[in-house]
């Protein structure tokens, strides 16, 4: 079988499973990896497999291109790229995978759209929670009306992050702009945490397009020194007149270490995902406290949307994220910017910081309680 020609746009951080999973991984057997855009390669822990390959490094998307051609090119780099390093890729006739969030700004997704629409390539979004079999399963049967219309859905994700997580990189974490004016609005919601918030995006609608978020509400803060915001609460209705409510925090305190949770409460069933305080990972439906399906485990966190993808390019098999659906995230993250033009800081006397993660006292049992009765506060 001839291997899909791969292109890998940003290799470190994120970016390094993607070389794993190409040159270690089952995924090699599919796709060759044609050559590599990163300026500081060098730098990625999966640099030695790179090197024992042999792949070429380019510093730009325009260097590959003049030289080469990739039928994917993979995109994991800081957001204030993804604009112009996806619409050069479809321009330049490859299909592609683009790490989420899709953009920083609504403009910049439409641009990207309008650059798949004008190349006849593919675009798919790397949420990875919608290429998991097991949440596939799931959406097929909301799809098809088994549990009734959605009425509420909540999700919380509370994830410490040091110090070192927000001085990653070029520094882009929990900024607006990067030093030349290039949009980046980094939060907790738009990166770390966005697949929670996505997913109640898109689960509910009965194709892979979601709802948008509408009537949103939120109350954003800081306790890291950063532009943007560390914690949120938020609250809207989506397009079909559901009540979302969602949280997530960088700042809880490692003893709050809440894996992504949910319940989504439809006319017949609950969907749950996980329970607060513990760290199962299964899809589950509830009539009452009866247990109707068992979806089982969950994956939030491979690369089995690599295999999906490269199916898809080659004409099998469904795209479960495409552009329009991320776009949808963008949106909603365009609208948080008009709800927290300027989020606070938490006041300093509740912000204690141990081995480079700071913690707010009192916010993680705070946004627990919240997400049991589903309230949005007057403040956190
Ligand atoms: N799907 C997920 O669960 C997941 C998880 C983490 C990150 N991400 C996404 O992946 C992207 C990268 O995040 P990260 O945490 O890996 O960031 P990072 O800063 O840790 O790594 C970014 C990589 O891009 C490279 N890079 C920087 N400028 C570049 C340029 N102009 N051209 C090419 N490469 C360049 C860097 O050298 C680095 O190797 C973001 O969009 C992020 O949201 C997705």
């Amino acid at each position: 079988m001839e291997r899909t020609k791969v292109l890998l746009v940003g290799v470190g951080g994120f970016g390094a499973g993607y070389v794993r999973e190409l040159l270690e991984g089952a995924a090699g057997q599919r796709a060759q990896v044609v050559g590599v855009v990163d300026p500081y390669a060098k730098q990625s822990p999966a640099y030695p497999l790179l090197e024992r390959a042999g792949t070429p490094i380019h510093e730009t998307v325009e260097a590959f291109y003049a030289q080469g051609e990739a039928e994917l090119a993979v995109i994991a780099t800081p957001i204030q790229f993804h604009e112009h390093q996806a619409c050069f890729c479809l321009r330049a006739g490859s299909h592609v995978l683009l790490e989420k969030p899709m953009a920083a700004t609504v403009e910049q997704a439409k641009a990207i759209l309008a650059a798949r629409d004008a190349s006849g390539r593919k675009l798919a979004v790397g949420f990875q929670w919608c290429y998991d079999r097991t949440m596939l399963r799931l959406k097929a049967d909301v799809a098809a009306g088994l549990y009734g219309a959605p009425l509420d859905l909540k999700a919380m994700a509370l994830w410490p992050r040091d110090r070192a997580y927000y001085r990653r990189g070029l520094g882009w974490a929990g900024k607006r702009l990067d030093a030349s004016g290039a949009p980046i609005y980094d939060n907790v919601v738009s990166n770390a945490t966005a697949h929670y918030l996505f997913n109640m995006l898109w689960l509910p609608g009965a194709d892979f397009w979601g709802q948008g978020l509408e009537n949103l509400r939120a109350l954003c803060y800081r306790a890291n020194e950063i532009e943007t915001f560390d914690t949120v609460v938020m609250e809207g209705r989506n397009e079909a007149g559901a009540r979302l409510w969602y949280a997530a925090s960088h700042a809880a305190g490692r003893d709050y270490n809440q894996n992504p949770v949910f319940e989504y409460r439809f006319e017949e069933a609950c969907l749950r995902f996980g329970a607060l305080g513990e760290t199962g990972e299964r899809l589950t439906a509830w009539k009452g406290d009866r247990l109707v399906k068992d979806y089982g485990p969950s994956s939030l966190n491979d690369l089995t949307k690599l295999g999906v993808v490269l199916d898809h390019v080659a004409g099998r098999g469904p795209l479960p994220c495409p552009g329009e659906a991320a776009l949808k995230h963008v949106e909603a993250m365009e609208a948080l910017r008009l709800a927290c033009p300027e989020a606070p800081f938490f006041p300093p006397e509740r912000v204690e910081e141990a081995d480079g993660f700071k913690r707010v006292e009192g916010l993680g049992a705070k946004l627990v309680e919240l997400y049991r009765q589903e309230a949005f506060p007057e403040s956190l």
